[in-house]
């Protein structure tokens, strides 16, 4: 089968277009033909080694420590259909479309994936395709989806609270807003360039261009933040909360751990760094609320399998408005 395997750590060309073996079916798993995947900022810190909360050392060692060996093939989410049952699969039928994510395994740059039907912790989730997405709008969705409304929900978002939004126009950004905005809250959103006008356009209450304004300025204060930039001046960003308010960072760093615990002991303000655990539960949410019209991916490029190594230069080049698919163009021959 085709794959994307990753050769070396580091810039986009360590990506290779190979040919590799077809994972077999065990008993409990689904077999499926991947239609799309997507290029996320996750996956390019991934490929970089840059990862969160010194995550990077524990990675090297499962993974391999100069050149990557065990984790070969990356891609964390999916759309597709099931061709084969693993023994005692009974929750899914063969040309099932379904769309998930992999879990740890990863491996969704391959053409085929064999996944639990029933997963366990860190092993992804597998549901039925929202009906009205291609499998391309339907492959960028899960993670950014799950992670939006997770941060949402832990942060206990209501009807008429003030939402601040930092990184507003990628994956999870404009998931959050639409979900937001759908909850009842105002929001704002911060981002830069070409991203503004579409995060207009999903209804964001207000837009600010950091290369612009310098928001953290502000008088405003917000009961939740959402900030999927973090790295640097969490801290200062914080000071934008009100007191009692929740502040989701999705890319942590090991001084976040400390800040976390003073911000709740001294100043009454929540920092949340837990990702989603990536439940059906929560990713049928996802499909409900897009098969209902509340939220729609925001789609910029598709690429061939064939330019996964442009696609990540793409991603990292600051003009992906939203999110970026890749495309299998074999579909499943009947
Ligand atoms: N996607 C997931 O499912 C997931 C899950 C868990 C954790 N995370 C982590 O969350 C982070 C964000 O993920 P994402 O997929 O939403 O990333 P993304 O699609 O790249 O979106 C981030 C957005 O923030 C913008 N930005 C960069 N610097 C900024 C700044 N100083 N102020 C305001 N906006 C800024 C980026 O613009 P440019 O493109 O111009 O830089 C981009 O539009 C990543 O570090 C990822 O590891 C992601």
């Amino acid at each position: 089968m085709k794959a994307v395997v990753l050769q070396k750590y580091g810039g986009p060309e360590g990506l290779i277009l190979s040919e590799n073996p077809k994972p077999a079916v065990k008993p409990g798993e689904i077999l499926i033909q991947v239609y799309s995947s997507s290029v996320t900022a996750g996956d390019c810190e991934l490929r970089r080694l840059e990862l969160p909360l010194g995550l990077s050392f524990f990675m090297r060692l499962y993974s391999g420590w100069k050149t990557p060996k065990h984790l070969q093939v990356l891609g964390q989410e999916f759309s597709g259909v099931i061709c084969e049952l693993g023994e005692g699969v009974h929750d899914f039928s063969i040309g099932d479309e379904v769309f998930g994510t992999t879990g740890m395994k990863f491996g969704a740059y391959g053409q085929y994936l064999a996944l639990p039907a029933i997963p366990r912790d860190a092993e992804g989730v597998v549901v039925k395709k929202p009906e009205n997405l291609s499998f391309e709008e339907a492959a960028v969705l899960p993670t950014a989806g799950m992670e939006a409304m997770h941060y949402l929900q832990s942060s206990q978002l209501t009807k008429g609270q003030k939402v601040l939004i930092i990184g507003a126009g990628g994956s999870i950004g404009t998931c959050a807003l639409q979900i937001a905005k759908n909850l009842g809250a105002e929001v704002t959103v911060v981002d830069s360039g070409d991203k503004l006008e579409m995060l207009s356009k999903l209804g964001a209450d207000e837009v600010i261009d950091f290369t612009a304004t310098d928001y953290l300025k502000t008088k405003n204060r917000y009961h939740v933040i959402l900030d999927v930039v973090g790295k640097k001046d969490v801290a200062r960003r914080m000071r934008l909360l009100e007191s009692g308010g929740s502040y989701a960072l999705a890319f942590p760093q090991i001084s976040d751990l400390f800040l976390s615990l003073g911000q709740r002991i001294f100043k009454k303000k929540h920092l949340r760094i837990q990702a989603s655990n990536q439940s059906k539960g929560e990713l049928e949410y996802i499909k409900d609320v897009v098969e209902n019209g509340d939220v729609k991916p925001v789609l910029d490029r598709i690429f061939p399998i064939e330019s996964a190594a442009e696609a990540h230069a793409y991603a990292e080049s600051g003009r992906k408005i939203g999110n970026i698919a890749l495309s299998f163009t074999e579909k499943l021959s009947t």
